[in-house]
């Protein structure tokens, strides 16, 4: 009955809600926030305009053969001039927030205004239609500059960067922005490409992980400049929220051995243990201690504390779940020479021949809704409950340029996965009293999936890449529904 009560939402939502018959809006609590997400670097193109700068990874995307179908990012689906009708589009479908990133290439070094004012344009034409802005403010795209300049994530200096950043640009644009998400922040090799298999291999240290901890303390530490600075500056005048956003995947035992029970705790410890448990008691997990030793870079008492507790909420993009078994001939160790390596455990999506769930496009992604249950009730019984956005979960359909536009649009899979993702986080919510506060699709529209180019679309809405970017609602198998 709730159902009427509060405003109408998306009409894929409402496709997703209806297809199980006892779910609907009434089914989370009031207030809870529905909405899409995006990145900068995926979604706006305009890569050379108003004073934007080259990113890492546009300089990636220029190497010839390192994206799939040799696509680049220049364009996309052109959000950066036409965000009042995608926002239309949220309107339309009833969504309450928009979660969009700012691109930090529009100014890495003084403020550029251009950029700041863009933003602001944005901002305000969501808050015109009754849409919240929530911000991240780094999703992958950092300057070029800093990289060159000092390796980027791999130097301490990048705090500093973050920082200002922060400081500048990002917040004199979310003045009037009730939530302020500064995230996108996560474990991600320094430069995109730089953890390939050969280099994993025979990287200087024989140990490409240790990079990714220096990367991680630095975010870590970068999250924590940002969230004192809003805090004793804007926090008063802005009311927003701050959180930090984890890509993460649920892992389930590839067996009742206790052996692969305690690898799959490790799998889960060099995962999201390792940034939640600095954010929540101040270091890390005591297995990436033991395991990692002298090459786990440590947080002074002083860093410690200025971590340890630096947020208002937690972000989790889910996806998917694996199993994980003890890595006991140390196999992976050995292939992978990566973090996970270093936990020991193996994550794998098949068991006895057969794949953990249905497969979505991209082949690291099987549809597991109950993970995303499970993993609510771990963030809630190991970190006291914290609030929690789900800052993304979908999936996406292969790009066929043999398909017709009407077979294109027919969403049936996706109607599923984001129907039995919901029912699993509402009975998280109501049943297990995991406190989650939002839902935000992964995506709006198709848009450019790094390594995957244009090859996966992850969109409510089809992008026609061929006739001018326009934008399609899909519909159900049906094909009932047009616009
Ligand atoms: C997580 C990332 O944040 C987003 O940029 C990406 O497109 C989705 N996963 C899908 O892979």
């Amino acid at each position: 009955k709730a159902f009427f009560v509060l405003p109408l939402l998306s009409f894929m939502i409402q496709e997703c809600l209806s297809a199980d018959p006892v779910l609907n809006r009434g089914s989370f609590p009031k207030g809870f926030v529905f909405g899409t997400a995006s990145s900068a670097y995926q979604y706006e193109g305009a890569v050379k305009e108003d004073g934007r700068g080259p990113s890492i990874w546009d300089k990636y995307t220029y190497t010839f053969g390192k994206v799939i179908d040799f696509s680049n990012a220049d364009v996309v689906v052109d959000q950066y001039h036409r965000f009042e009708e995608d926002i239309q589009l949220m309107a339309n479908m009833g969504m309450d927030a928009y979660r969009f990133s700012i691109s930090w290439s529009h100014g890495s070094g003084a403020v550029n205004q251009a950029g700041v004012d863009h933003y602001n344009r944005l901002i305000n034409a969501l808050l015109a239609k009754g849409i919240q802005p929530y911000v991240t403010l780094y999703h992958w795209d950092l300057p070029l500059a800093l990289e060159d300049k000092y390796k980027g994530w791999l130097d301490r200096q990048i705090i500093r960067a973050l920082g200002s950043l922060g400081q500048g640009e990002a917040l004199d644009n979310v003045q009037r922005t009730p939530y302020l998400l500064d995230t996108g922040l996560r474990r991600r090799p320094p430069r995109p490409g730089r953890c390939s298999i050969l280099f994993r291999l025979f990287c200087r240290g024989g140990n490409s992980a240790t990079e990714s901890y220096i990367v991680a303390h630095n975010v870590l530490l970068s999250h924590a400049a940002v969230a004192d600075i809003y805090r004793t500056k804007y926090k008063a005048t802005q009311n927003g929220s701050l959180g930090i956003a984890f890509d993460v995947m649920w892992y389930v035992p590839s067996s009742n051995a206790p052996e692969d029970i305690e690898a799959t705790q490790r799998a889960q410890d060099f995962q999201l243990g390792w940034f939640m448990d600095p954010l929540f008691f101040g270091e890390y997990p005591s297995s990436m201690r033991t395991r990692v030793g002298n090459r786990l870079p440590k947080f002074s008492p002083q860093e410690a504390v200025s971590v340890k507790g630096s947020l208002d909420f937690v972000g989790i993009n889910y996806y998917t779940t694996y199993y994980a078994m003890n890595d006991k001939r140390k196999i992976v160790s050995v292939l992978l020479n990566d973090a996970m390596a270093d936990s020991g455990a193996i994550k794998i999506p098949f068991k006895n021949g057969r794949p953990i769930g249905d497969k979505a496009s991209s082949i690291w992604l099987y549809i597991v809704p109950e993970g995303l249950r499970s993993l609510m009730n771990y963030v809630k019984s190991r970190y006291g409950s914290p609030p929690i956005f789900i800052t993304e979960n979908g999936m996406d359909d292969p790009n066929n340029p043999f398909t017709s536009l009407k077979d294109a649009l027919k969403d049936e899979k996706r109607i599923f996965y984001h129907s039995t993702h919901l029912s699993n986080l509402s009975a998280s919510i109501r049943e297990d009293g995991c406190d989650v506060r939002g839902y935000f699709v992964w995506s709006l529209l198709d848009n450019w999936e790094w390594g995957a180019g244009y090859t996966s679309r992850f969109g409510l809405y089809f992008v026609d890449y061929r006739d001018k970017l326009k934008r399609y609602p899909r519909t159900p198998s049906s094909g009932s529904r047009n616009s």
